[in-house]
C-alpha cells in the first residue's frame, strides 16, 4: 500500500471546497470530506468531488447497532468513496456487520479504518465517564486489535503511536494518521504534531492535514511539500 497525504477539506460549504480544489492543478488529489461537510452537502458533494478525479475519505466515524451501520456502510460504498470510518467503540460484532454492508457486489470494497480513543478523550474522562480503568495506551492498542480482528484495514492514531500499532497489528494494518505540522508551523489546537518527514519515519501510512494546507497562501504548494517530505523523499 503506498504512502498518501490525505487532505482534510474541513469547508461548511460546497463553494468553498470547490474554491479550494479550483487552486489545485489537474493532481488527482486524495480528499477529507467530514461530518461538517457532508450534512450541509449531502451526498452530492461526494459525487462532484469525485466526479473531478479526487479520491475521498469519507469520515462520518458511524457508531451503532451493527444492522444499522451495515445498511449504512452499503448506502456509502454506492457512493464510489475509497475509504470510510467508525468506532471502534461499537464492537467486533459492529466492525463485521460494517465491513459486509460495504462489500459491493462485485467484491471490491472502500478501506476501513477505526476510530480508537479521540484525540479528545482523556485519561481522566475515560475512567469516570466511560468507566474504563486501564491506561489509555493499553486500550487504544486493544481498540486496535479488535478492529484487525473484525478484519479491518486499520486505524486512525497519531502519527507517534503508529509504530506500536504496527508492531501489535502488523505492517500491513494501516495507521491514517492526523496532527500534521511543517517544521515551525502553526500548530493551533493540536497538541501532539509531527513534520510530514517525521510521520514517514514513524512508519505512518496516511497523514491527514487541514490547515497547513487549506490555510495556506498557496494550498498546492504546500500540498506539494507534504508530498515531497512524505512520499518522494
Ligand atoms: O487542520 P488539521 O491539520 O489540524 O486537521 C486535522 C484533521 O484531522 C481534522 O479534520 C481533524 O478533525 C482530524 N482529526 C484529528 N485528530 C484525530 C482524528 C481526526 O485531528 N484524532
Amino acid at each position: 500500500m503506498g504512502k498518501d497525504v490525505i487532505i482534510a477539506c474541513d469547508f461548511s460549504g460546497k463553494d468553498e471546497v470547490l474554491n479550494f480544489l479550483d487552486r489545485f492543478d489537474k493532481e488527482s488529489l486524495f480528499v477529507k470530506i467530514g461530518m461538517e461537510l457532508y450534512y450541509a452537502e449531502g451526498p452530492d458533494i461526494v459525487r462532484e468531488i469525485k466526479a473531478r478525479g479526487h479520491r475521498i475519505f469519507l469520515d462520518l466515524k458511524l457508531h451503532d447497532i451493527p444492522n444499522t451501520v451495515k445498511k449504512a456502510m452499503a448506502v456509502l460504498s454506492r457512493l464510489d468513496i475509497d475509504m470510510c470510518n467508525l468506532h471502534a467503540a461499537g464492537t467486533v460484532p459492529m466492525m463485521e456487520a460494517a465491513l459486509e454492508g460495504l462489500t459491493r457486489p462485485d467484491g471490491t470494497r472502500p478501506l476501513l479504518i477505526a476510530v480508537t480513543q479521540l484525540t479528545s478523550t482523556n485519561q481522566e474522562r475515560m475512567t469516570s465517564d466511560l468507566m474504563i480503568d486501564r491506561p489509555i495506551d493499553t486500550v487504544v492498542m486493544h481498540y486496535a486489535l479488535c478492529a484487525k480482528t473484525a478484519g479491518l484495514d486499520g486505524v486512525v492514531c497519531s502519527p507517534l503511536e503508529a509504530e506500536k500499532v504496527h508492531s501489535v497489528c502488523g505492517k500491513g494494518f494501516l495507521t491514517v494518521t492526523p496532527g500534521v505540522r511543517f517544521e515551525g508551523g502553526d500548530v493551533g489546537d493540536q497538541k501532539r504534531v509531527t513534520t510530514p518527514k517525521r510521520a514517514k519515519e514513524l512508519g505512518s501510512d496516511y497523514i491527514v492535514v487541514g490547515r497547513p494546507i487549506t490555510a495556506a497562501e498557496d494550498p498546492a504548494k504546500a500540498y506539494r511539500r507534504c508530498v515531497a517530505e512524505f512520499v518522494d523523499q
